[in-house]
């Protein structure tokens, strides 16, 4: 009988992974976890500092959550959200309830975030169909920001790669802004001025304001590696909308759930969205979900016009089994009062990576908010030299670089998309100890990088 690893290369097909990775002999089969750390089937520990992937918001091995799974696969293992409620569906959407920001209020349940953000991008063209804007479809979205991979999800991804293979399949609706890199906001200077919100505006001008259904940003954008907004950014994002009549989704599928210290990142880059989608850390990843928080007048809206009902919709949206994982998550996540964990140490974690930057001239900048950070990578900061293209080609993605991040046994992600980054974001119940262990494999990957790249010379 072969092992896992060689029928996983005969008959699992992966997600984004290269051919050639996949038949290597690095294949990596991972068997068990435990808190912050998994185990591969070869017995070998790593740090898992990526949180799955940016999902396992309370860790490994909880047997609360798994109790809570089993306990409501004994008692109905499914019922559909299509004209029926059933207790854990109603649980899961009234705790997201009590703790969304502003009048936000109302959840609609799918499975991933891919679907959270269809979800959003057809509730926003409901609403306007039920006021009678018919023309209002177009939305705005940002350069680099990954949205997911279903067509309409992917439509409003910026990342070139994911795009260009489907764009005669991908509506020309969305127009991609500036991302917030590289536009701070200087003394002297009004968040108004800015060029990363001047720009959204703009493009709202340019479209047609009757046009735009919906702007949609990550509070902390993941794409092009931890994007921490401007001050009066998301102010700005509020009033542009309110002056054109668009919606503001705020795509927290990576943000929400504690990622950035807080239940929903909103909270701590004051924005004020008319919708969140969430998925991953809302069960800490024990089961899939995702969804869509509207505020009640919205919802309301769609319903008491002729539009009359959200003409939207899947069999497992809202199951029972991941809401009853939902409630377990979030009661424990409140009883043990992880955010604040995640807010006590994370100067541990941001300081101890600008620290390595200290010490690596292969560190180009350090990003990010809670617990969840980018690394971006150059070839000599001394010099200010970057990699060239045949450097960045040979790290990633599928290079050197995976094998150093594999060897020093952390799971941080090489990320090749518009820079050479290591996003890091570990679960939210790593302490103080974790983090330090944290740091030190990355030191580890960055001194083996930096020796790489001398060689080089
Ligand atoms: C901001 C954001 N939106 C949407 C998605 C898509 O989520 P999923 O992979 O669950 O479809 C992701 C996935 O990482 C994401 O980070």
């Amino acid at each position: 009988m072969p092992d896992d690893r060689e029928r996983a290369r005969r008959h699992l097909v992966p997600h984004f992974t290269r051919g050639g990775a996949w038949r290597s002999d690095h294949l990596v089969v991972i068997d068990r976890g435990e808190g912050c750390y998994v185990w591969d089937a070869d017995g070998n520990e790593y740090l898992d500092a990526l949180a799955g992937l940016f999902c396992t918001n309370l860790g490994h091995g909880r047997s609360d959550l798994t109790a809570a799974a089993a306990k409501q696969m004994d008692k109905l293992a499914f019922y559909s959200n299509w004209g029926f409620a059933h207790p854990s569906s109603v649980e899961a959407a009234s705790m997201i309830a009590a703790v969304a920001p502003g009048d936000l209020s109302r959840v609609f349940f799918v499975n991933s975030g891919s679907e959270a953000v269809e979800s959003a991008l057809k509730l926003a063209r409901c609403y306007h169909l039920a006021n009678g804007d018919e023309q209002r479809h177009k939305v705005i979205a940002r350069n680099w920001a990954y949205h997911g991979t279903s067509l309409g999800a992917l439509a409003l991804t910026g990342i070139p790669s994911l795009r260009d293979p489907f764009l005669p399949m991908l509506a020309d609706t969305v127009r991609h802004v500036p991302n917030t890199l590289g536009c701070p906001l200087e003394p002297g200077r009004e968040a108004r001025e800015l060029e990363c919100v001047t720009a959204v505006e703009e493009a709202i001008v340019a479209e047609g304001p009757d046009t735009v259904a919906m702007v949609i940003a990550e509070p902390v954008q993941n794409g092009r590696g931890a994007l921490v907004p401007p001050e009066g950014y998301w102010r700005e994002l509020r009033r542009i909308c309110d002056a054109y009549g668009v919606l503001l989704c705020a795509d927290e599928v990576i943000n929400s759930f504690g990622r950035l210290g807080h239940w929903f990142g909103s909270e701590r880059v004051g924005a004020q969205p008319d919708m969140i989608t969430f998925a991953k850390g809302v069960t800490s990843a024990y089961a899939p979900l995702g969804g869509l928080i509207a505020g009640g007048a919205l919802v309301e809206r769609v319903w008491d016009s002729p539009v009359a009902m959200f003409n939207h919709g899947s069999t497992f949206g809202g199951h029972p089994v991941s809401t009853a994982v939902a409630v377990a998550n979030m009661t424990a996540m409140r009883d043990e009062d992880v955010f604040a964990g995640v807010r006590g140490n994370e100067g541990r974690l941001g300081g101890g990576l600008r620290e390595l930057m200290s010490a690596h001239g292969c560190v180009k900048d350090v990003r990010g908010a809670g617990y969840f950070y980018a690394v971006e990578l150059m070839r000599d900061r001394g010099s200010g030299a970057d990699l060239t293209e045949a450097e960045f080609a040979s790290l990633l993605p599928g290079g050197v670089l995976e094998r150093f991040v594999r060897e020093a046994r952390v799971l941080v992600r090489p990320d090749s998309r518009g820079a050479a980054m290591l996003m890091i974001s570990p679960p939210l119940v790593a302490d103080a100890a974790v983090i330090d262990d944290l740091l030190r494999r990355v030191d580890q990957v960055l001194d083996r990088l930096g020796g790489w790249l001398r060689a080089l010379k």
